[in-house]
């Protein structure tokens, strides 16, 4: 069976979606399970972008031998050449150059006419060849580009070298049927269509860039880019799980087959929303909350006769985890690591123990411990590992008639630790502003937003913040069964963000 590569970028295009940013340690991470899923071509990032992408690049390239590393450059030799030395270390290496094509970009943005363009693309595609065999090129814009110069440039770069050949949907304005055009005509009038891979790139501007990709498949397109949970710039890019699924479950329409090992799916998901702090809706398809869950008493039913009256797919194909065993306080070490083990977490012993004394911390308070607690806590307990400041000791008194005030202790960078007070206008408030009287670097916040983790009055709460320096967000996230710790706990976690990303300290 034909084989269709995936070509994940959640580290690149995701990460461009506003408010996404990732550290480094975060982008391993995800790498890691990019790498467990099986994806085919990783792009790590944009390495002339900043310095943080350029070293996130480089240390996956080192990291991550199961998939191709490939980093992406605009049509400009410095940055090709940067892009070069980031991903140079990968045991498969591609560059990734992107140059836009359409009369808007060139009128507008490039100010360059067609014969300039056609010669920098060619051009950079040679130069890029010359350090790596594994060459892409990306026409920006190409859904909106006349097909006849797309044609002529197609033809082109492949014959400087490309072998793979990314027809963008950059702005998500395609429909279907007209983009699956587009993809037939490239093989039916670029005569050397078939010496590369025809790759597809779709924006889900309106909400159609799994469709999109997947009418490309069927066109002959043999590389899809897509992102975890569809995050990307504006409204995201074609989701990978979606396409997966889709042509995994309608392999009788598609007759074809991806790499990836599906059951990771759920793992990666879950991964991608804790890092980025993008909440995964609850109806999203395959790894939404309510994917695989029936409420009717019709659905219930036929389900309980015969699951696939109402499912085509095995939640269990996704590795979304069946919650049959439920924790609790008198739950030992030995089940909470093997729940954790069928989870996708594989523990070190010291971040087991960890875990461990956090889950009987919130087994004390909780009845019951379900899957959805345990990857809260497991992903709050990971938080705390490399931060400069650690949240010691919380303690807040309020009332509707009382002056909220908070007293918090930290412990610092060298282990100093540090208590002050603060009255603020609600708890949370008063909270913040008593850790600001400690750590002292200037921030705005930007957004607040509780949720709880399962149902009932002793559920987890998680909180989600936003905090803004400099014109940088960062993104924290806490969890516990107090709100308010769950709330410092945040801020903490996006403060110890700034502060590493940054290399500031304290004032
Ligand atoms: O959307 C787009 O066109 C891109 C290219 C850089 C591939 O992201
Ligand atoms: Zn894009």
């Amino acid at each position: 069976m034909d084989k269709v590569i995936i070509f994940d970028t959640t580290l690149r295009d995701g990460e461009q979606a506003a408010g996404a940013m990732l550290n480094i340690q975060e982008k391993l991470e995800i790498a890691r399970q990019l790498e467990k899923l099986n994806v085919d071509v990783i792009e790590a990032g944009f390495p002339a972008s900043s310095p943080g992408d350029f070293e996130a690049v480089r240390l996956i390239a080192q990291e991550v031998r199961g998939s191709s590393i490939c980093a992406l450059t605009h049509a400009n030799a410095k940055a090709i050449d940067s892009a070069w030395d980031a991903v140079k270390g990968a045991k498969k290496p591609r560059i990734h150059v992107f140059l836009s094509t359409s009369e808007i970009h060139l009128a507008h943005q490039l100010k360059k006419n067609r014969d300039e363009i056609l010669t920098l693309a060619k051009d950079m595609v040679a130069r890029a060849k010359s350090y790596t065999e594994d060459i892409e090129f990306s026409p920006m814009d190409a859904s909106r580009t006349d097909p006849e110069f797309l044609y002529t440039i197609v033809q082109a770069v492949i014959e400087a070298g490309a072998t793979t050949v990314n027809i963008t949907d950059t702005v998500g304005y395609a429909i279907p049927e007209e983009f699956g055009k587009l993809i037939r005509g490239i093989f039916e009038n670029v005569p050397n269509a078939n010496k590369a891979v025809i790759s597809v790139h779709c924006h889900n501007d309106l909400g159609l860039a799994v469709a999109n990709s997947l009418e490309a498949v069927r066109q002959g397109a043999r590389q899809v880019e897509c992102t975890v949970n569809g995050i990307g710039e504006r409204a995201g890019n074609a989701s990978m799980e979606e396409i997966v699924m889709a042509i995994k479950t309608r392999n009788d329409l598609f007759n074809l087959s991806t790499r990836i090992d599906t059951t990771q799916i759920y793992r990666a998901s879950r991964l991608v929303s804790e890092l980025t702090g993008f909440a995964v809706q609850a109806n999203k398809a395959i790894v939404g909350h309510n994917a695989f869950r029936h409420q009717s008493g019709i659905h219930q039913d036929g389900v309980i006769k015969l699951a696939l009256n109402y499912e085509i797919m095995d939640p269990k194909d996704v590795g979304v985890p069946a919650s049959s065993l439920v924790l609790g306080k008198l739950s030992g070490r030995h089940a909470f690591k093997e729940r954790l083990a069928e989870l996708g977490y594989v523990l070190g012993e010291e971040d087991l123990n960890r875990a461990f004394s956090a889950f009987k911390e919130v087994a004390d308070k909780k009845r019951e411990i379900t899957d959805r607690d345990i990857e809260s806590l497991v992903a709050q307990e990971m938080r705390t590992v490399s931060e400069s400041y650690h949240l010691d000791y919380l303690q807040v008194s309020c009332g509707d008639h009382s002056m909220p005030t908070a007293t918090v202790r930290l412990i610092g960078p060298r282990g100093e630790v540090s208590a002050d007070a603060a009255l603020g206008t609600g708890p949370v408030d008063a909270v913040y502003k008593a850790i600001n009287r400690i750590i002292g670097v200037p921030n705005r916040l930007t957004e607040f937003s509780v949720s709880s983790v399962t149902a009932g009055i002793d559920a987890m709460g998680e909180v989600l913040i936003r905090i803004e320096s400099d014109g940088v967000t960062y993104t924290g996230r806490g969890s516990a069964t107090d709100i308010i710790v769950a709330s410092a706990r945040a801020y903490m976690n996006a403060l110890n963000r700034m502060l590493a990303s940054e290399g500031r300290s304290s004032t």
